[in-house]
Order: C-alpha cells, then sequence, then structure tokens
C-alpha cells in the first residue's frame, strides 16, 4: 500500500451504529494524527469499544467509512487491516495461559512471519523470530517474565504482554481497549507507562480507550471523551480536564 504522509493516518466520516433503539455510534467524525497518542473517554455504554470495532472492521457499520492513510479500507477484513499496520487489542485479554511469556510472543511474531505451519519447536531455531521476540519482550520491560507461563504472571503484565503481541504484528496505528481493566488502581500507572513508552519508542501511533480519566492525562497527545455514542468534545488533556460537560457527564462531577 501506498502511504500517503499528507493524509492522516486514520478518519472516520460519518460513522454509524444502531443496535435497535441504541445509538451506539452516531456520526462520529475522528481524525487521528500519526506519532499521536489519542485517548477515548466514556461512560459505560457510550460507544467507545463499537467505534474501535467499527474501525477495526470487526461489526460492519450501519453507514459512514474508515480512511487509513487516505484509503477507504471500510470494507477491509481486520486480518488484511493488520498486514496493513492497522491493529487492535481487546478488553479481554487473548494470551495462551499454558505457554511461557517468550513462546507466546514467537508464537505471534511467527505467525506475521507466515511460518505459523511449522512445528513449534523449530521456532527456538529461527533467529529472525528469537530477535523480534526479544526485542519486543525487552520494549515492555517483560525480560524477567520470559520462562513464566503466561498463565501466571501477574494481571499487570498480562495486560502488558497483551499489547506485546500486538507489537509481534509491526503495527503503524493501534487500536488498545482499555488496557488497564482490571488492573489494580496502584497498578495502572506503571503499566500505562510501559505501554506509552513502548508506543513512543516504536513511533506507533495509539487509539486507547480508557475508562480511568486521571490516568488518561498523563500519557495523551489529544483526548476525545464520547457519551451517547457522539463525541462530546474533544482536545488537548488540560481542556477536557476543565470541559463542564466532560466532567458532569464523564467523571459524574459537579
Ligand atoms: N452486539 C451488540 N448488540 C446489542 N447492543 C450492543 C452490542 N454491542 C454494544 N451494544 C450496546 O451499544 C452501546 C455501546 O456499547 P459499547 O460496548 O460500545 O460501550 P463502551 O463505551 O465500550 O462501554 P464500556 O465502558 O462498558 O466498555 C451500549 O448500550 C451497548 O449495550
Ligand atoms: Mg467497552
Amino acid at each position: 500500500m501506498v502511504i500517503d504522509k499528507n493524509e492522516k493516518i486514520l478518519r472516520t466520516e460519518g460513522l454509524k451504529k444502531y443496535f435497535g433503539e441504541v445509538k451506539a455510534v452516531d456520526n462520529v467524525n475522528l481524525e487521528v494524527s500519526e506519532g499521536e497518542i489519542l485517548s477515548i473517554i466514556g461512560p459505560n455504554g457510550s460507544g467507545k469499544t463499537t467505534l474501535l470495532n467499527l474501525i477495526s472492521n470487526m461489526i460492519e457499520p450501519d453507514s459512514g467509512k474508515v480512511f487509513f492513510y487516505g484509503r477507504d479500507v471500510t470494507k477491509w477484513a481486520p486480518s488484511k487491516l493488520a498486514k496493513m499496520g492497522l491493529v487492535r487489542s481487546f478488553q479481554i485479554v487473548n494470551l495462551f495461559d499454558g505457554m511461557t511469556v517468550m513462546e507466546n510472543l514467537k508464537a505471534a511474531v511467527a505467525s506475521n512471519l507466515g511460518r505459523i505451519h511449522r512445528p513449534f519447536s523449530s521456532l527456538n531455531k529461527d533467529e529472525e523470530i528469537t530477535k523480534r521476540s526479544l526485542e519486543i519482550l525487552e520494549l515492555f520491560k517483560l525480560s524477567d517474565k520470559a520462562e513464566t507461563l503466561a498463565g501466571d504472571v501477574p494481571h499487570g503484565d498480562r495486560k502488558v504482554l497483551d499489547v506485546a503481541l500486538c507489537f509481534a504484528l509491526n503495527p503503524k496505528l493501534i487500536l488498545l481497549d482499555e488496557p488497564t481493566s482490571g488492573v489494580s488502581t496502584s497498578e495502572k500507572k506503571p503499566v500505562m507507562q510501559r505501554i506509552e513508552e513502548a508506543v513512543r519508542k516504536e513511533r506507533v501511533t495509539a487509539v486507547i480507550v480508557e475508562h480511568d480519566m486521571d490516568i488518561v492525562f498523563g500519557y495523551s497527545n489529544r483526548v476525545v471523551a464520547m457519551h451517547e455514542g457522539k463525541i462530546l468534545a474533544e482536545g488537548k488533556p488540560e481542556d477536557i480536564k476543565e470541559n463542564e460537560q466532560v466532567r458532569k457527564i464523564v467523571t459524574g462531577e459537579l
């Protein structure tokens, strides 16, 4: 795919998805610039996950379009989008618990290189796979957990590993759905810091859905607040923080 750097890495145009009476996503026009971390906040049921599902084409929109570097990718299969560099993670982690952290990474890297059909033991002999897996391990500060079974690592590390697996696909744009869900309050910031550092180091653009308003402000370049399927407000973190509507609806203050 030819990448036009003058185009936004992501743009949605009038994206809409209703479930019966529920306007899950209602005419959303979103623009994401290359290199930024954009956070999407909003109360339960405001349409955040549905928006990510529409962008990654896990579900079809009723109407509207998605553009990746200016190209209309609305009808592209998720696997094709991932190959082009648009990768998403889910609200619930998706790991092989019976495999070690390193094996999980190797399997993901191998799959990206189209080598998953080989016997698993041969992955260890594949230098390219090992090299990239080690790189990702370090990037996400998971090296000390390399030989631990994914099912046995603490929840915070599991969430970090889940994002790390997306990096095996060499994303240009990553969509993360609540990367700190289920993580204890005290662990949320360190978990997010590891993810942010990796994202910035690899110069990946990120759209991150996050429930906890407070932690969003630490790492976001821009924040979009959603309410009932619509964009309620968007802007710099400090402006969104002061926005009265956001404080009332999203944080339940005032
Ligand atoms: N497959 C579906 N079928 C019917 N209704 C759905 C479906 N998926 C989502 N909805 C509804 O659409 C609305 C938006 O849901 P969505 O999951 O996108 O919200 P969210 O902002 O991600 O919420 P949360 O913060 O709880 O994760 C909700 O009212 C939800 O019940
Ligand atoms: Mg959600």
